[in-house]
């Protein structure tokens, strides 16, 4: 029907690892009142196994082609808030998904923050793979110069982290939104 009431925009959050994406997308979904869907967590169950196990044993490729499997799912539900893992920008196809689903909201902090807050996620035994064999902050640095264009060319808008709670930066991604 050609009258049909338009699907509502998703709200996408990109970024680094450690920038939040999670903690705020849940906020923002919780105050839109709509759903919220974290792509490592449904790629996890889709394949069924975790993350770190499916690079270990098959490789980051095959890891990717999973991402992207799940993107595509999860840019199909209208109006759904999504938190994606930090290389979901690396493939041409996911930014296409990502930019057509909605508001694409690049979270961002500088890589002493990040080093901090990865090094205290992984005080236990660590549940990310490693990207590099450079150690936490030269891998950031490393894993930023090649993404950065990446965020930079999908994202709507960009929210700094640093020094802001979750719910303040939950608060940025909302006000960006009433502005679209
Ligand atoms: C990755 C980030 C992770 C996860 C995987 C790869 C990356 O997601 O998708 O370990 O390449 O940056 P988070 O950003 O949620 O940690």
């Amino acid at each position: 029907m050609s009258s049909s009431t338009p699907a509502p925009r998703g709200v996408v959050l990109v970024g680094y690892r450690g920038t939040g994406k999670s903690t705020v997308g849940r906020i923002v979904a919780a105050r839109l009142g709509r759903p919220f869907v974290d792509a490592d967590n449904a790629l996890e169950a889709r394949v069924g196994r975790s993350i770190r196990s499916i690079f270990e044993e098959d490789g980051e490729a095959a890891f990717r082609d999973h991402e992207e499997a799940v993107l595509a799912d999860l840019t199909s539900r209208p109006g759904h808030v999504l938190a994606t893992g930090g290389g979901a920008v690396l493939r041409e196809a996911n930014r296409a998904a990502l930019k057509r689903f909605g508001l694409v909201v690049w979270l961002k902090a500088d890589p002493d923050v990040l080093a901090g807050r990865l090094r205290q996620n992984q005080s236990g035994v660590s549940t990310r793979p490693a990207l590099t064999a450079a150690g936490t902050l030269g891998e950031i640095a490393e894993v930023l110069r090649v993404r950065t264009p990446f965020y930079r060319d999908v994202a709507d808008v960009e929210v700094a982290t640093d020094g802001s709670t979750p719910e303040q930066v939950a608060e940025a991604v909302l006000s960006a939104l009433d502005r679209q």
